[in-house]
């Protein structure tokens, strides 16, 4: 049975009872003025297309789509920024004025907010992605097009030659092997893999890097530092982040797509901590 929404914004996805985004629009409301109600829509898994145009249908205005229903918003979206051509998925609808739903993706020019913010990230770095999924293509056309030359590390190497193809139209981006890894210097490491227990997997390509690099895990975790950044500190990383700020930054930008103001994003996540 469809859900009857009381809120004109949600966000879409499976499981979803762990979601912190009503949470962050609700401090973006308070700290803007913006009458904004946002609620969480748990989808069965072969109903998400019927669940968001019932959703658009009545009172809906914007969603969020989260996993695993990014891919399949892209498909569904009838019209599509840069940024969700470029990924091929979505994680912002939006109902235009005409009826017709917008998608777009707000990942990567989140992930570049926050680096900026960090201050872990100029232009023509040389950046070091680890991983070649979903969440690898959904930020690489930000550090593209914000200059960086990037470079994609892979387990699977066919996976990391395809999203290389793909993406090279749009800047500077390259494959490397593991053990070519110890050859370049990279300015920042980003961790874009799925699995959090990869530790033998990591420890292959972290130990050949140079420890004054920037760390960014673009998963986050509530009580204590992510796998991935546990062992970027055993090695002796010393600048580091998780990607709470890259949470934060992608729920202003769809704040933004929909409302026309960008909400600031200090305040949120420090709430966010001491929650
Ligand atoms: P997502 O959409 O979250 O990115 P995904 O598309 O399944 O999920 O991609 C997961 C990424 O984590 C991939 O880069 C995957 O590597 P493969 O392409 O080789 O599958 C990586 N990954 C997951 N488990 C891994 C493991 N145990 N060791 C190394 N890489 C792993």
């Amino acid at each position: 049975m469809l859900k009857k929404h009381s809120s004109e914004f949600s966000v879409f996805g499976n499981p979803i009872n762990h979601t912190k985004s009503p949470y962050i629009h609700w401090l973006f409301s308070k700290q803007t003025g913006v009458f904004h109600s946002y609620d969480y829509t748990l989808v069965p898994l072969d109903k998400f297309r019927k669940f968001i145009v019932h959703f658009f249908l009545f009172q809906g205005i914007g969603a969020n789509v989260t996993v695993p229903f990014k891919e399949e918003a892209f498909l569904i979206s009838d019209e599509l920024t840069d940024h969700a051509k470029s990924s091929k998925s979505v994680n912002t609808l939006k109902k235009l004025s005409n009826g017709r739903i917008l998608g777009d993706n707000t990942d990567g020019k989140g992930i570049l907010y926050d680096l900026q913010r960090l201050k872990f990230i100029k232009k023509t770095d040389n950046v070091l992605v680890i991983g070649a999924g979903g969440a690898a293509r959904g930020v690489i056309f930000s550090l593209l097009s914000y200059g960086c030359n990037v470079f994609v590390v892979n387990r699977t190497i066919n996976r990391a030659i395809k999203l290389v193809n793909d993406f090279k139209k749009f800047g500077s981006i390259f494959i490397v092997s593991r053990k070519n890894i110890k050859y370049s210097s990279f300015h920042l490491i980003i961790n874009a893999t799925s699995n959090t227990q990869m530790n033998s997997y990591w420890n292959s390509i972290i130990h050949l890097i140079d420890r004054k690099a920037y760390f960014y895990d673009i998963n986050y975790s509530d009580n204590t530092h992510t796998h991935f950044l546990s062992w970027c500190i055993n090695f002796g990383a010393l600048m580091f982040s998780d990607g709470l700020g890259m949470l934060v930054s992608q729920a202003a930008y769809s704040f933004y797509l929909w409302h026309g103001i960008f909400p600031e994003i200090d305040s949120v996540i420090f709430q966010l901590r001491k929650r």
